[in-house]
């Protein structure tokens, strides 16, 4: 009747994949405690680690749970409890951790009456009330695990994508808080045909890349020419970091979701460290406050 559950920190995008690419980080998470109710509906009892609402209606969580609720044949509810570790507005998909992980552990909880897809559709309501546009970016990698494509969204169509073994990620966080609403708000509507192909090879490349774990191909595909230079000027220190760790051996480097975190792509864990010390030198050469992760891609 309760279960313990970590729940995965996510990089959504992944360069050329706008809204539709997204994958999950292995060790960089959330802990969170869900438990059945013969009370109805769904209740945060605790929110330790970030200051977030704990009212069900204003909270990812209970949002996405209630959406769950209403299609499940159930007569109870559910008690949450929430262990941030992932900052609120630092780029790494915390609202989707929080959304996704709550459907899942409802999911195990009722014996497993739906599937991850459906699940994805009750998490991204909670990314509606996070960001105001229900992405699955997020939420699907971090249900699926590993890279996830979003083919459509209409249906919604999700496509699990082959991780390599030894890909593994570098996040940095300049402690600045940007929130999903706002850096979508100063992205244009429309693109142009150029950057359309430019995109659309890149993405394809991406795919084939990690298919074929072609670490070399993946590098190459790494390229964002609609999204990044939008919003990378929202970033400190952002083209240094990005060619810092071009430098020290990384296949790519761009904005993890909507920022202000910046990751990095590497073949191994000893590349990814070797990245995360060139990550560090710059924000401590510029004095920006960072932290910084390594984690295996899965
Ligand atoms: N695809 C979304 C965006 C992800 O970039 O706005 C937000 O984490």
């Amino acid at each position: 009747n309760e279960i313990k559950i970590f729940c995965p920190a996510t990089i959504a995008n992944v360069s050329c994949g706008f809204d539709v690419l997204g994958l999950a980080l292995e060790s960089v998470g959330d802990e969170m405690v869900v438990r059945k109710t013969r009370g109805k509906g769904i209740r945060i009892t605790k929110l330790e680690g970030q200051d977030l609402p704990m009212e069900t209606l204003d909270n990812v969580a209970g949002v996405a749970g209630l959406a769950l609720l209403s299609e499940v044949d159930y007569d109870g509810g559910f008690e949450i409890e929430i262990y941030k570790k992932i900052k609120a507005g630092s780029g790494i998909g915390s609202s989707a951790a929080s959304s996704a992980g709550a459907v899942w552990a409802m999911n195990e909880l009722l014996g497993k009456p739906l599937s991850s897809l459906e699940l994805v559709k009750f998490a991204m309501e909670g990314e509606r009330l996070a960001s105001g546009v229900a992405h699955a970016d997020n939420v699907a990698p971090a249900l699926y695990g590993g890279f996830t494509l979003i083919r459509s969204y209409d249906p919604l169509d999700i496509i699990p994508i082959h991780t390599p073994k030894e890909l593994f990620a570098t996040v940095v966080h300049p402690q600045i808080e940007v929130k999903t609403s706002d850096s979508r708000k100063i992205l244009k509507t429309n693109i142009s045909l150029v950057d359309g192909i430019k995109q659309w090879g890149n993405l394809g490349g991406l795919i084939a890349g990690l298919f074929t774990e072609d670490y070399n191909l993946i590098g190459r595909s790494l390229v964002d020419h609609i999204v990044e230079p939008i919003r990378s000027i929202l970033i400190p220190g952002f083209e240094t970091i990005k060619s810092e760790a071009i430098k020290a051996g990384a296949l790519g480097c761009g904005i993890s979701g909507s920022g202000p975190s910046i990751f990095a792509l590497s073949k191994g864990e000893d590349k990814a460290n070797q990245v995360a010390g060139a990550m560090r030198k710059v924000y401590q050469k510029i004095g920006v406050d960072y932290d910084v992760h390594v984690s295996k891609v899965n």
